[in-house]
This record gives structure tokens, C-alpha cells and sequence, in this order.
């Protein structure tokens, strides 16, 4: 996770905008760039949609209309963040190289008419995608406007990382003969004795795609290890152009919400800071929360989706650089149901960030488009100029940033471990329904925050000085590096079900699970369906239970006899799926053993602790009075905090 940064971390957070000067009268741009700074924004991104603009036609450049923009921005003071087009590639280049196109699960070609049409593996587009970063980054990479940079956009967006093309199989076999060398290993490796899946040759191997019933898990798990490796293969490209062209500029790319497709670890290892999106109101709607979450949330969004993935993504560098560069300002167009945030959540998911460490947020967008697929998506102004709500809001978050001043750095408490490939096994082959790596890690984030416990996500292989408390939420492939460091570490660590429970290549340990991580052996495994539990004291046994062997104590024993929570030593290991009720009774014990305070806050409340201020959050439609052990001098709005509200307590 390696990376460095060009420049050290700006003592107060920025604001800014994603902005598309291709989209509006060039006449507009001077008093656009003016009523940015008049709000506070002093960062733009643009450029990431407009090759067809760049490039009307091939090799014919027209930049003289992104000269002025720039320049337009820069007179007014504000640093510019130039995206590479490569998301959009032009009609003109797709029909001049009609096997660029990315092909889908059922095997459909996808069409020109939107965007990320592009097959990662696709060499010619490969060469495209260099060409046209090398000439931006010639005309721009060394103009003081441009501050950073942004690769493509949103690698995966509607579901674009695997493609099922005749350029991914031919790239997909090449990789699977550097992994395996001889085919007979890898016919060892995946089992496939079984239904004579055996093959003669790397040249035999399909995508797993469009078997009769499912392909084998190894094939599937090869599959999308190769895929990911193409996405950190066509950002390496990109970053390796734009660092030697446009020296002393930062690279980044903005990450998606609970999306696992591609190893954002790996793809991160190459960027300065690492960007993400961040839209609450969009991910509860689409996503795994209970239908009462999403009506309570509805217009506040789920009170730990925004930061879990700012812990998430923060661990992704050691530098610990991470930026939001695009945020949600009013209702989206994407999801299934689109509301309006409460008012006053833009700025208290913008002082979120800030409590969370961002260096940046940048709102999504200027002004709200009236023409083509995004015209029901809010911006900070309407399309017909004048300020929408989010306009005030986040003039409002940077007087508040002002008046907060600089802040020291968290201090670390909990580390709770996460590695892509567990998500890319447990949804592989889940066995029971919705039991995804993804989300244990989301319920144990989630019950460690109702604690008012801050939390770093980090990747299998961190370091764990310094923390005071370990979980890991579900990690069926245990990295030796991982088992080292628990050896090395002092504190409670509480490790999650299905951990060790299979080889890199896919298969059962000989030994049984878990392995090393815990003295025990996993004999036996159910998926239990809703309704199917096995009650405890203020706790139940749901949806997934393993049966152990193991000279371990039985900590947290169901009333029928069932073990939930063994013991050895430091580590307990949950053999239960961790659910909320049992999440917080495990980990309110471990937390007491490695001498963490931990609060009850009232549902609907959240707190993140920096080392010099404590920030309360309130995303409930109610007021909430902030509990008297929550200490400090307010320094930003009341102990009685309405719905929406953010108060700040300087320690
Ligand atoms: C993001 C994307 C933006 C815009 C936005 C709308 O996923 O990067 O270009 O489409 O969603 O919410």
C-alpha cells in the first residue's frame, strides 16, 4: 500500500465542485467561477466526460476551448482537478475499433449511448486511452491551475470491470498460464476431476461465464482476481503518464459505495490520495438495509454509510491521503426512489468528512444538467441558475471548516480488518442467502460506531501498532502476513465466521477451518433461513451457524445449547453470523477487555474522535441531547442537537 505523496496534507479541508464548462455558454463561466469562490470552493474537477470535445475528430485537437475554462477558474483562484476522459470514449473511436466494446455476463455486446462502453482488456483501446492522456497531459501538465488529477471515472460503474469479450478470454487464458505455468497444476488447483472439467491446455479455458449451472467457484475466483488485475492495469497506464508528464500534482481516482469488484487496495497502491463518491440517500435506496432503515434514513441516509467508506478508503494508502470527489447535494436520478436530503445534511455529511479526515469534498454538481440521462440530479444551483439548497449548505459547511480550524489526527483505537477477495468468495459461493464479507464488515463497522468507537478499515496485510482492538469481520482466505501480525498483537481480537475456510484456490483446507487464526476445527456448517434462530440472552443465533470442535471456552451460549462466541487466549471467534444484537454484546466485551471507554448513543447519533475534538452527528429527524460522558467545549452548535445538527467539542 505504498505510495507517496507529492504533497503533505493541507492543515484545513477544501471544498469544491465537479463542474462541466462543455455543458453551458462560455459567457457563464466567469460568474460560474465567481459564485464558487463566493461560496468558498477553491478546487474544480472537469474534463472527465469530454473526449468528444477534446478530440472531435481523430487526432484533431480542440483545446482551446479547455484553455480558456481552466484559465477562466484559475483567474478566480480556484485549482483545477483534470479528469481523463477515458470513461467516454468517442462515437468516432468505438466504430474505428468495434472490438473495443465490453461484452456482458449473457454475452451481449454494449452498446455506444452512454458511457464506460470500453473493454479493459482491449489493447487498442489500451493505446487509445495513453494517447489521449499524453496529450492532455503535455498541454496541462505542467499549468498552475492544475492541482491533480483524476484517471477515468468510476472504474466498475454499472457493472463494467468483467467483460466477456474475445479480448478479455484471450487476456484471462495469458493470465491464468503466468499464474499456473502448467495446466496440470491448475487442474489440481481448482478440482477439476470434478465433472470432468479437466483441460489439456490454457488455450481450452473459457470465461466462466454462461455454464449450465454454476461454473467452479476456482474458476469464477481466478476470473475475477484477472479482472481486477486488468482495472489496476489500465490505471498503472494512465498514472504512469500523468506522473512522469505532470510532476508535483497528486493522482486519484474516485472510488464507488459497497463496491468490491476490483481490489481497490491494489488499484490505490498507485494513486497519491484515493477519492470516493459518496451519495447516502442513493446507497440506502439501493442497497441491503432493512426496509425500516430505509424509511428512517430515507433523507438522512443510513448514519454509517458515508463513514464506513471514509475509513474504508482511508486505509487504502499509507499516506492516508483519501478525498471526496463527488457528493451527494440533493436528490439523485439513480436510485429507485430519489428524495431530498433533510435540510442541513449536505453540510453535516461535508463536516462528516472533515471529522473523518478528508483533505477534500466536492459536490456533485454545479448546476443541475436540463438536457440528456442526468437531468433529475440535483446540483448546488438549478438549471435555471438560481442557488438549490445545497447552495447555502455548503457555503454554510465552509465558514463552519473555517471556524473549527486545524485538528489533530484521530488517535487509533479499533482496527477491523477487510480484504476484496473475501467478498469475491463469500458472494461466489454464499450459501446462504445475502452472507457477504462486504456486509459483516459493514455490521461490525456499524455496531463498533454505536459505541462511539472510531474505526480504521484496513487491508489484510497493515500493520496493527498501536491499536488497542482487532476484529475481523470475515476473511475466508487468512494471508500469513495477517496471522503474523495477530501473533504480534496484545489486545482482543475478535474474528468473524467463515475465516480460513478456504485456499487461495478455492477449496476446504485439508486441516479443516479456521486454521491457524483460532484452535479449532469447523466440522460442520448451516445456513439458517429468516425466522429459523436459535434464541440467547438479548441475543439470537441467525442466518449462519458453525459447529466446532475445539478445546476453546464456550463464551456466548444459545439457551438451547448452541455456541455462538468460543475463547482462547486473546481471540474469540464468532461462530454465528454476526448480527447486530450479537455484534454488540461480542464486541462490547472485547472492547472491555482491551480497556476502550465505549457510550451508548442514542439511535440516530454518531461521534468521531479526533485527537483534539469530539463531532456528534444527528441523523435522526429528532433532537438528541448528546450524553453528559461526551466532554469538551462546543465549539460549533449545542448539546441539544436538532435533527441533522453537527456540534463540535474541542478536548
Ligand atoms: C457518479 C458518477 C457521476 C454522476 C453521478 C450521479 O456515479 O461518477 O458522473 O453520474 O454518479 O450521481
Amino acid at each position: 500500500m505504498i505510495s507517496e505523496s507529492p504533497s503533505p496534507k493541507p492543515l484545513l479541508m477544501q471544498l469544491g465542485v465537479c463542474y462541466y464548462p462543455e455543458h453551458w455558454p462560455e459567457a457563464q463561466w466567469i460568474d460560474d467561477a465567481r459564485r464558487m469562490r463566493e461560496i468558498g470552493l477553491t478546487r474544480v474537477r472537469i474534463g472527465e466526460f469530454a473526449w468528444s470535445r477534446i478530440e472531435p475528430e481523430p487526432g484533431q485537437y480542440a483545446w482551446d476551448w479547455l484553455d480558456r475554462a481552466i484559465e477562466t477558474l484559475h483567474a478566480a483562484g480556484l485549482g483545477t482537478i483534470l479528469g481523463t476522459p477515458t470513461a467516454t470514449p468517442p462515437k468516432w473511436l468505438v466504430d474505428s475499433m468495434p472490438d473495443m466494446i465490453a461484452v456482458d455476463r449473457d454475452g451481449r455486446p454494449r452498446r455506444f449511448g452512454s458511457r464506460r462502453h470500453y473493454c479493459f482488456s482491449h489493447i487498442g483501446y489500451r493505446r487509445q486511452a495513453a494517447r489521449i492522456t499524453r496529450a492532455m497531459a503535455e498541454r496541462y501538465g505542467h499549468h498552475p491551475a492544475i492541482v491533480a488529477w483524476q484517471t477515468d471515472n468510476e472504474y466498475g460503474c454499472h457493472d463494467t470491470v468483467q467483460s466477456f469479450s474475445p479480448a478479455a478470454l484471450a487476456a484471462f487464458r495469458a493470465w491464468l498460464a503466468e499464474h499456473y505455468g502448467d495446466v496440470a497444476v491448475l487442474n489440481r488447483a481448482w478440482g477439476n476431476v470434478f465433472w470432468s472439467q479437466e483441460y489439456r491446455s490454457f488455450d481450452e479455458i473459457d470465461l466462466p461465464n454462461l455454464t449450465v449451472t454454476e461454473a467452479n467457484p476456482a474458476h469464477w475466483l481466478a476470473f475475477r482476481r484477472f479482472a481486477s488485475d486488468e482495472v489496476v492495469r489500465f490505471n498503472h497506464i494512465q498514472v504512469d503518464i500523468l506522473r512522469a508528464m505532470s510532476p508535483g500534482r497528486a493522482i486519484t481516482h474516485n472510488f464507488m459505495g459497497f463496491f468490491t469488484e476490483f481490489d481497490h487496495h491494489d488499484v490505490a497502491q498507485s494513486l497519491d490520495a484515493v477519492g470516493w463518491d459518496s451519495y447516502p440517500l442513493g446507497f440506502l435506496d439501493s442497497f441491503r438495509f432493512s426496509e425500516d432503515d430505509k424509511l428512517r434514513y430515507a433523507r438522512q441516509g443510513h448514519p454509517d454509510i458515508a463513514a464506513f467508506h471514509h475509513d474504508l478508503y482511508r486505509g487504502c494508502t499509507r499516506s492516508g491521503r483519501w478525498w471526496v470527489l463527488e457528493q451527494q447535494p440533493g436528490p439523485v436520478n439513480w436510485a429507485r426512489h430519489n428524495p431530498a436530503p433533510l435540510d442541513g445534511m449536505v453540510r453535516l455529511w461535508t463536516l462528516e468528512a472533515l471529522a473523518h479526515g478528508a483533505e477534500l469534498v466536492s459536490y456533485f454538481r454545479w448546476r443541475q444538467a436540463p438536457f440528456a440521462q442526468e437531468q433529475l440530479h440535483a446540483g448546488l444551483l438549478r438549471p435555471d441558475n438560481a442557488p438549490a439548497p445545497a447552495y447555502a449548505e455548503a457555503a454554510q459547511a465552509a465558514r463552519d471548516i473555517a471556524a473549527i480550524g486545524p485538528m489533530s489526527d484521530a488517535v487509533k483505537s479499533v482496527a477491523l480488518i477487510f480484504s476484496y477477495d473475501s467478498d469475491w468468495i463469500t458472494t461466489i459461493q454464499p450459501q446462504g442467502a445475502g452472507l457477504s464479507a462486504l456486509w459483516a464488515a459493514f455490521d461490525a463497522y456499524s455496531a463498533l460506531r454505536q459505541m462511539g468507537l472510531n474505526v480504521d478499515i484496513l487491508p489484510p496485510d497493515a500493520p496493527l501498532e498501536g491499536y488497542k482492538l482487532c476484529v475481523v469481520p470475515c476473511m475466508p482466505v487468512v494471508p500469513d502476513k495477517l496471522l503474523a501480525h495477530l501473533d504480534d498483537f496484545k489486545g482482543p481480537v475478535v474474528i468473524g465466521p467463515r475465516s480460513g475456510s478456504r485456499t487461495a484456490d478455492f477449496a476446504i483446507p485439508e486441516t479443516l477451518p479456521p486454521g491457524p487464526i483460532f484452535p479449532a476445527r469447523v466440522v460442520r456448517v448451516e445456513s439458517l433461513r429468516p425466522g429459523l434462530i436459535h434464541p440467547g440472552q438479548g441475543w439470537a443465533v441467525r442466518r449462519w451457524i458453525e459447529h466446532l470442535e475445539t478445546d476453546a471456552a464456550a463464551e456466548l451460549v444459545a439457551d438451547d445449547g448452541t455456541v455462538a462466541c468460543w475463547r482462547s487466549g486473546n481471540r474469540r471467534y464468532l461462530a454465528a453470523w454476526p448480527d447486530q444484537d450479537l455484534l454488540a454484546m461480542v464486541l462490547r466485551t472485547a472492547a472491555r477487555d482491551a480497556g476502550i471507554k465505549t457510550v451508548h448513543l442514542p439511535a440516530g447519533l454518531r461521534i468521531r474522535r479526533t485527537g483534539s475534538h469530539v463531532f456528534a452527528f444527528n441523523y435522526s429527524t429528532e433532537t438528541i441531547a448528546i450524553p453528559d460522558d461526551i466532554g469538551g467545549k462546543l465549539v460549533l452548535g449545542q448539546r441539544e442537537l436538532a435533527a441533522a445538527g453537527v456540534a463540535v467539542l474541542k478536548l
